[in-house]
């Protein structure tokens, strides 16, 4: 792959948000160092290093209710060098979707004999493993795992790193394009093939959303949801730094990826405030605004890239009301934050009232939040589901040797 180097930086506290970076050729053939190339302001990642890192990395796919077809396709992207993992909260009745899901997993997989498996979210063995870990809050009050995004991400985080993987990567099962599928992967592996720290972090924007405007394709490059998450992110990081800023384009990246040793580091947010709620944590961690959990990182650096992909992405059309809920949830994340400046939360109580989010009365809820995996024993997970089927293709005993 051959890509800008990030032409801007923001650092704040021990965290660098890298600005855009665009794509200039998908594969740049093999051979060769990832040296930038001198005075162009352009770095290449020979196809080698993308494989390295790609064997390195576990994809994980949520999946609710999703078309089948879809799901194929999804499948049919990821580089062959990848551990896949299915998380499914799809229901098992009045049809069992999930079987259905399983069995589509388990056909493709069998025709190219690669590494994979499903998990149903609500497996009764990863929540007593969770509960025997000590890591009540994924728990509903039944004891059964929460429904939502974020909480399948989790779960797929765990499971990536038990089956030893360095990385882990995101991509939505409802991708019409297995193409852009790959293309996520490859330009994951490629900002960790040029990373300097074993703790960042890769967000995927997209070069364009194609919709049906009057009969005709219209290829658009911002959603709504994320326009408004973005310049919220912005206004944050502007307030602390006093320059006004727009380095973050990717606060709602569903597709994106993380080192594992920061995976583990970072806290989650409830659902589909997953994605700007990573943003907001590492200021709240690593910022220096306040002691961080990890004082040795501070010395370190944590980095986030932002990759503009050159597929369209095209997913399924969620409805307003799903998009509004969204951009809600990311409003509530960033308004519940300690670091989140008065005048800001004054902004988005007002902004949340004319979108007739909020009534006048209330303020908005709390997003559940998860805390870092960190704490988590691998062997004492593993035992809990060591019974599974899946069990066989994770590798606890690899868990410490991937650690820095
Ligand atoms: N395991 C699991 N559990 N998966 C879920 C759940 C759940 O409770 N809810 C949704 N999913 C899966 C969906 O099946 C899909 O594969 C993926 O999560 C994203 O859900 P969508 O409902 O398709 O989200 P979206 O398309 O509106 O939004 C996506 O893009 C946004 C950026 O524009 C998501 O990735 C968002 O998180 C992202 O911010
Ligand atoms: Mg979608």
């Amino acid at each position: 792959m051959r890509l800008e180097l990030p032409r801007e930086m923001e650092r704040f506290g021990a965290v660098r948000f890298y600005g855009l970076q665009k794509v200039l050729e998908l594969d740049a053939g093999l051979n060769g160092t990832i040296a930038p190339e001198p005075g162009t302001g352009i770095q290449r990642v020979p196809y080698e290093s993308l494989y390295e890192i790609e064997k390195q990395m576990a994809i994980i796919i949520p999946v609710r209710n999703e078309r089948l077809k879809l799901i194929e396709g999804v499948l049919a992207g990821i580089p062959h060098q990848c551990l896949t993992i299915m998380v499914s909260n799809s229901p098992k009745e009045p049809i069992d979707r999930f079987s259905m899901e399983k069995e589509a997993l388990e056909n493709f997989f069998m025709f190219v004999n690669k590494k994979a498996f499903i998990v149903h979210q609500k497996d009764p063995l990863i929540a007593k493993a969770f509960k025997k870990v000590n890591y009540p809050s994924i728990l509903n009050s039944k004891g059964q795992i929460r429904n939502g995004k974020a909480e399948g991400m989790i779960v797929g985080t765990i499971l990536a790193w038990l089956s030893g993987k360095k990385y882990v990567g995101f991509v939505d099962a409802d991708n019409y394009f297995p193409g852009a599928v790959e293309e996520y992967v490859r330009e994951y592996a490629a900002a960790f093939a040029t990373s300097q720290s074993p703790y960042s972090m890769v967000r995927i924007a997209w070069q364009s959303k194609p919709k049906i405007i009057e009969s005709k394709l219209f290829f658009k490059k911002w959603g709504r949801t994320s326009s408004n998450t973005n310049q919220l992110l912005n206004k944050l990081i502007s307030h602390y730094t006093g320059f006004e800023t727009e380095i973050i384009k990717t606060g709602n990246a569903g597709e994106h990826a993380l080192s594992m040793e920061l995976a583990r580091r970072i806290d989650y947010s409830h659902g589909y405030s997953i994605e700007p709620y990573h943003l907001i944590n590492l200021i709240e961690k690593f910022g220096g605004l306040s002691k961080s959990p990890f004082p040795d990182l501070m010395r370190k650096s944590i980095e986030v890239y932002q990759i503009e992909s050159r597929n369209p992405h095209l997913h399924e059309v969620g409805d307003e009301d799903h998009i509004d809920q969204m951009s809600y949830l990311a409003m509530q994340a960033i308004y519940h934050s300690p670091i989140c400046p008065n005048e800001l939360r004054t902004e988005l109580l007002h902004e949340m009232k004319e979108k007739e989010l909020l009534t006048n009365s209330h303020k908005p809820p709390k997003p559940h939040q998860f805390p870092a995996l960190i704490n988590i024993k691998a062997d004492e997970f593993f035992e809990e589901i060591k019974s599974a089927s899946y069990a066989k293709l994770l590798n606890p005993a690899a868990v410490k040797k991937s650690e820095v």
